[in-house]
């Protein structure tokens, strides 16, 4: 905001622009690119907005997201039934099973989007066939109008890229420890606990990996309220976030963090409490099993390992002591467990380096410098250059580590925009192609000794091309664009 020109300045982050608005008028007088390289994947892009758009709404104040905060959770539950409404039949795409289910289907607390990918049917009883059948929730929800088919399939692509973060209870290697959580009296061992969680029956032929079957933590069958022992029959729920839903504590003299723990209306408040409940038979009093359990569902893991997000940055100072930390990246990207990128900032230039796991060395982000090794790296490092290694998630480390637009071109190779420049109206007008936004325009009134200074002008685009206007020039004038 620069209050003495009534000016406003919007960041727009799916466009990756610049809007500039008149405080006085209320109107946007201009639209720039942000200069910046924006790396958002075109299926992020394309699909994010309905998540987060309000303008979707019937009142203009609600999206998605005002209970799927960052596509994720509130920590509510509320009761959207419609007391209009009929009965519905469910039918499972498991088993042809078939449910009858109220439409009045009481508190259940809010879903998260992540990792839906692989879960349909969808709705804690199940009764959404896959993430198009929530096209409805625009009028029953939000009040607003449906999407049209290509636009909910662009909403449905950007939610499938949506993962879990790692659990941080996992160990950095994604074992699990020996003992969870430690210092709580329901502490146990996680290994014990997936092995009973796999192998050990609480009722004759009936184990929890029975319905919960690994790794979502969920076989997706709908089961009867009768055999659930509740006033609902359910879908089996995935287990990648309940270490997530433990914040509710049920006493009047603790202070609670939620008000809602696990099931679908957050009921119970740890795993203790709800395997004690009756329908667990023989586990409902086997305070062992219980716990064991409980620390398995605390480390249960998400589909992303700890190693992705793991980072260090590293100089001639931190090189011995960050060997271990570089070599558990190393072997997490051979155990396929993530990918592995390096920046490496030598003598004020810039190179991205994707690890490779089968020839153990490090491609990198332009052909003149071939694959180095580790000790190569490490030498460059010992002699003054800094780098910054970082677990991402597998299949990402390509784009990540050398090539930032995927055109099969890596970065230090992309060719350079040409620099256009002519006269309009007695100023030099500066020109390069939009492609290369990102790239910094500089000036210099004299080569001995050059004074580069960013040309500050506002930049304006007309098709494929930026141009930007240099009014302050002199008599004689050199321009340059940089890569920053
Ligand atoms: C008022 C809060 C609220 C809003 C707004 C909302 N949801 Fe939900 N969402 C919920 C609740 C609560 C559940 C669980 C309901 C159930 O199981 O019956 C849920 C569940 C879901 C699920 C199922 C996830 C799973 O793992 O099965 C999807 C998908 C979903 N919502 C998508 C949407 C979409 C798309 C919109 C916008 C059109 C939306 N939601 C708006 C509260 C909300
Ligand atoms: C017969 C199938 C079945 C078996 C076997 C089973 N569960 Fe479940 N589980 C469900 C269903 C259905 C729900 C959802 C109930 C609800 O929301 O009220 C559920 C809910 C849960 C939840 C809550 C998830 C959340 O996000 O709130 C946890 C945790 C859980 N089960 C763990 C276990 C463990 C541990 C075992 C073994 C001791 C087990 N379950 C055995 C069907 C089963």
């Amino acid at each position: 905001m620069q209050a003495a020109t009534g000016r406003l300045y919007v960041l727009n982050r799916i466009s990756n622009s610049i809007s500039i608005v008149s405080t006085n008028s209320e109107s946007v007088l201009g639209e720039i690119p942000a200069g910046t390289f924006d790396p958002t994947p075109a299926v992020i892009r394309q699909g994010r907005g309905y998540l987060y758009d309000a303008r979707l709404s019937g009142n203009g104040t609600q999206s998605c997201a005002s209970c799927h905060i960052d596509g994720d959770r509130d920590d509510l539950a509320w009761n959207l039934g419609d007391p209009g409404g009929s009965m519905q039949t469910v039918t499972s795409p498991l088993n042809a099973a078939v449910f009858s289910m109220h439409p009045m289907k009481g508190p259940m607390t809010t879903q998260t989007l992540r990792g839906l990918f692989l879960t349909n049917p969808l709705h804690w009883r199940g009764d959404r066939t896959s993430f198009t059948s929530f096209n409805p929730a625009f009028v029953s929800v939000l009040g607003g109008a449906q999407l049209s088919p290509a636009d909910i399939g662009a909403f449905r692509d950007f939610v499938n890229t949506i993962i879990y973060q790692p659990n941080p209870n996992q160990n950095p290697d994604r074992t699990m420890p020996a003992l969870f959580p430690p210092g709580d009296p329901n502490a146990g061992d996680p290994n014990a606990g997936r092995s009973t969680f796999l192998n050990e029956d609480y009722q004759p032929n009936l184990r929890c990996a029975t319905c919960h079957s690994l790794p979502l933590g969920t076989g997706r069958a709908i089961i009867p309220a009768g055999a659930l022992q509740e006033s609902q029959d359910f879908k089996v729920p995935h287990l990648r976030n309940v270490a997530q839903k433990l914040r509710f504590k049920r006493s009047a003299t603790v202070v609670s963090l939620s008000g809602f723990g696990v099931t679908h209306d957050g009921a119970d408040p740890d795993i203790v409490t709800f395997l004690t409940r009756p329908v667990f038979g023989t586990f409902s009093a086997d305070t062992t099993r219980k716990r064991n359990l409980n620390a398995f569902m605390q480390c249960f893991d998400t589909g992303t390992a700890p190693a992705v997000g793991r980072t260090r940055t590293v100089s001639a100072a931190t090189l011995a002591a960050s060997g271990a930390d570089w070599s558990l990246l190393e072997a997490q990207s051979v155990a396929a467990n993530c990918d592995l990128v390096v920046r490496l900032l030598e003598n004020g230039a810039r190179r991205g380096f994707v690890y490779r796991p089968a020839t153990n060395d490090y491609l990198s982000d332009q052909a003149a410098t071939g694959p180095l090794t580790h000790a190569a790296l490490a030498a460059k490092i010992a002699s003054g250059a800094t780098a910054t290694i970082m677990g991402v998630p597998r299949t990402s480390g390509q784009r990540l580590g050398i090539d930032r637009n995927e055109n099969a071109t890596p970065n230090g190779d992309e060719p350079l925009p040409r620099l256009g420049l002519t006269f309009a109206t007695g100023a030099p007008l500066l020109a390069w192609p939009v492609a290369g936004a990102g790239h910094v325009l500089e000036f210099t009134d004299s080569l001995n000794p050059p004074n580069w200074q960013p040309v500050t002008e506002p930049r304006t685009t007309a098709g494929p091309t930026l141009s930007v206007p240099d009014p302050t020039a002199g008599p004689c004038r050199f321009y340059r664009l940089r890569q920053p």
